[in-house]
């Protein structure tokens, strides 16, 4: 196996210790590696990339990242913090949470300068995602009067502006018309074979096969229900089924009702 980025050993969190969000989670993520954590609403998909990200930390078990154990009391050392920060960046299922400043402009710029990147160097990379996301016209406005899909943008920018090495992404196409999502995943595409490593929670069944090889789904009881190749995760309906991946639809062929499962993979041609 390639270098490893994440190892997880029996990780558990629950928040204000009495909700459970993730019960024993073992994983090992490589670099390069492009990851899809999927599963049905509240199995735990968010709480793990936060983890990754050591917003918060496990309350058992623990998670290494570049081979060493990711602590609490590490993030008050400056230096590590800065270090941890530019190497994994977070883009939120919730871009409101991720947008504070007065423009959009600050906030693209925000991350790279608090950690210390010279702003050369920031301005030329900044300038290529912009154009990349196509968000030019959107810099000197304030990023709450934005559509979803434009905060989106914005709070994707301020992710690659830091240029890490490894992206979590959290539901990263919701929202998003055809076209915005297509243009997202091939930014993810791009940045992966840039070396990059992606994790991506999603439900977007759509998109997994482009930009995950390797997928896990988390069950209802907060733990890996399976983890294997996406192609083969993704030809079994029985298990999608069981993980609300799949959902039944009422369709009308030729003035008849019909009721079968549908994949959120099929395009409604039927
Ligand atoms: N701030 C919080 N306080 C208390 N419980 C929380 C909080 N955030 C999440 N939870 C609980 O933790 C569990 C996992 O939530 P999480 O947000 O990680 O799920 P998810 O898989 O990302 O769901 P979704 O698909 O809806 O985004 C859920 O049972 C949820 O109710
Ligand atoms: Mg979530």
């Amino acid at each position: 196996m390639d270098e490893l980025i994440f190892k997880l050993n029996n990780v558990h969190f629950s928040y204000l210790k009495k909700y459970p969000a993730l019960c024993g989670i073992d994983m090992q993520i490589a670099k390069g590696q492009k990851i899809a954590i999927l599963g049905a609403n509240g199995s735990g998909k968010s709480t793990l990339l936060q983890l990754l990200d050591a917003l918060i930390f496990p309350d058992q078990g623990n998670i290494q990242a570049f081979e060493r154990q990711l602590r609490e009391a590490d993030f008050n050392d400056a230096s590590f913090c800065r270090n941890f920060r530019k190497r994994v960046g977070l883009v939120f299922q919730n871009p409101d949470i991720q947008l504070f400043c007065p423009t959009v402009k600050e906030d693209i710029f925000f991350g790279p300068l608090q950690l210390g990147m010279d702003r050369p160097k920031i301005e030329k990379q900044v300038g290529e995602i912009i154009e990349g996301l196509g968000i030019a016209d959107l810099l000197e406005r304030s990023p709450h009067q934005l559509s979803v899909g434009e905060k989106r943008k914005v709070a994707i920018a301020s992710v690659l502006a830091i240029d890490p090495e490894i992206i979590l992404l959290d539901e990263p196409t919701a929202g998003l018309d055809p076209q915005t999502s297509r243009h997202i995943m091939d930014i993810i595409i791009e940045a992966n074979e840039k070396g990059k490593t992606i994790i991506t929670a999603t439900h977007d069944l759509h998109i997994v096969e482009e930009i995950a090889d390797k997928a896990y789904i988390l069950s209802r009881q907060k733990r890996i229900a399976l983890s294997g190749p996406v192609v083969e995760l993704l030809s079994d309906a029985e298990l999608l089924r069981e993980h609300n991946l799949m959902h039944i639809h009422k369709h009308r062929h030729q003035g008849q009702a019909h009721i079968h499962s549908h994949q959120h993979l099929d395009h409604h041609q039927h």
